[in-house]
C-alpha cells in the first residue's frame, strides 16, 4: 500500500502515521524526521536544512525531492509519506518518480484541523529523540512524566515548536502546501478526515476510510 498523509503542522500526521504503519506493515517516510536525523548526524544536507527548519520555512525542493525519492526506492513493502510532498513542485517530482517506476499512490489522506487548535498541540508536544515517539503534555501523556514509554529515555521539546515559529509554519502551510491537495484531485482517491477530535476517533476514521478506499 502507498499512501500520502497531508495536513497542517500539528494536524497529527506523525501520530496517525505510526498507527497506520503498525496496522498495514508499511514504512513511515517522514520528511521532517529524516531531516532531523540528518541534522543530528551532522551531514551536509542536515546543515543546509537547519536555518529553514528553525525559522519555519520550507527546505528547497531539489534537496527534498532527492532525499524522499531515495527513501521511497528502499521501501519495498509500501509506505506512508508524512510531510511530503509539500509544494506542487515536490508533487510533480514524486509523479515523475512514480511513473518511472510504474507505480501509483493508493490514497491521499487529508487531516483537517482549524488553525485555532494547532498552537496548544505544538507547544504541548514532547518527542522521543531516539524512537520518534510523539506525546503531548495533556492529550497523550507518557506513562512516566517526561520519559518515553518504550524506555528510550527523556522526551524533548522540538526547537520549532515555539509560538513564533509555529505561526510561521502555519503561514508557510497556507501559502505553499495547501495547494497540494487540489493538485491531487482527479489523480488519486482523497480521504478527508476531521482531525479536530479525539486521537483514537481520528484513527478509527482513517482506518475505516482506508478500508473502503483501498479494498
Ligand atoms: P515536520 O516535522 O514535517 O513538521 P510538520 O509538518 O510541521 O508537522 P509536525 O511534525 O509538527 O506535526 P504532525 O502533523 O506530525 O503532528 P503530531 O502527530 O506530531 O517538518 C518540520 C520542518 O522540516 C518544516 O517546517 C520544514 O522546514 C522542513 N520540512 C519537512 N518536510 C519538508 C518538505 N517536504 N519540504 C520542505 N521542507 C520540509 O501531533 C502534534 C501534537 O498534537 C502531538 O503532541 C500530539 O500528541 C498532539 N495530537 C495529535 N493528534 C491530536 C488530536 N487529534 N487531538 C489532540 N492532540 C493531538
Amino acid at each position: 500500500m502507498r499512501l500520502i498523509l497531508l495536513g497542517p503542522p500539528g494536524a497529527g500526521k506523525g501520530t496517525q502515521c505510526k498507527r497506520v504503519v503498525e496496522k498495514y506493515g508499511i514504512a513511515h517516510l517522514s520528511s521532517g524526521d529524516i531531516l532531523r536525523a540528518e541534522r543530528a548526524a551532522g551531514t551536509e544536507l542536515g546543515s543546509k536544512a537547519q536555518s529553514y527548519m528553525d525559522s519555519g520555512a520550507l527546505v528547497p525542493d531539489d534537496l527534498i525531492i532527492d532525499m524522499m525519492i531515495g527513501a521511497i526506492k528502499k521501501a519495498s513493502t509500501g509506505y506512508v509519506l508524512d510531510g511530503f510532498p509539500r509544494t506542487v513542485v515536490q508533487a510533480e517530482g514524486l509523479d515523475q518518480a512514480l511513473s518511472n517506476a510504474g507505480e501509483k499512490i493508493d490514497a491521499i489522506v487529508e487531516l483537517q484541523v482549524p488553525d485555532s487548535a494547532i498552537l496548544s498541540r505544538m507547544t504541548g508536544r514532547r518527542s522521543c529523540p531516539v524512537c520518534g515517539g510523539v506525546y503531548h503534555v495533556e492529550n497523550l501523556k507518557p506513562k512516566i512524566d517526561g520519559q518515553c514509554d518504550k524506555g528510550c529515555g527523556p522526551l524533548v521539546q522540538r526547537k520549532d515548536d515555539t509560538p513564533d515559529v509555529v505561526k510561521n509554519r502555519l503561514k508557510t502551510y497556507h501559502e505553499q502546501t495547501a495547494a497540494v491537495v487540489g493538485y491531487y484531485e482527479d489523480k488519486f482517491p482523497i480521504l478527508t478526515i476531521n482531525a479536530d477530535q479525539d486521537i483514537d476517533k481520528v484513527t478509527a476514521d482513517v482506518f475505516k476510510g482506508l478500508e473502503s478506499l483501498v479494498r
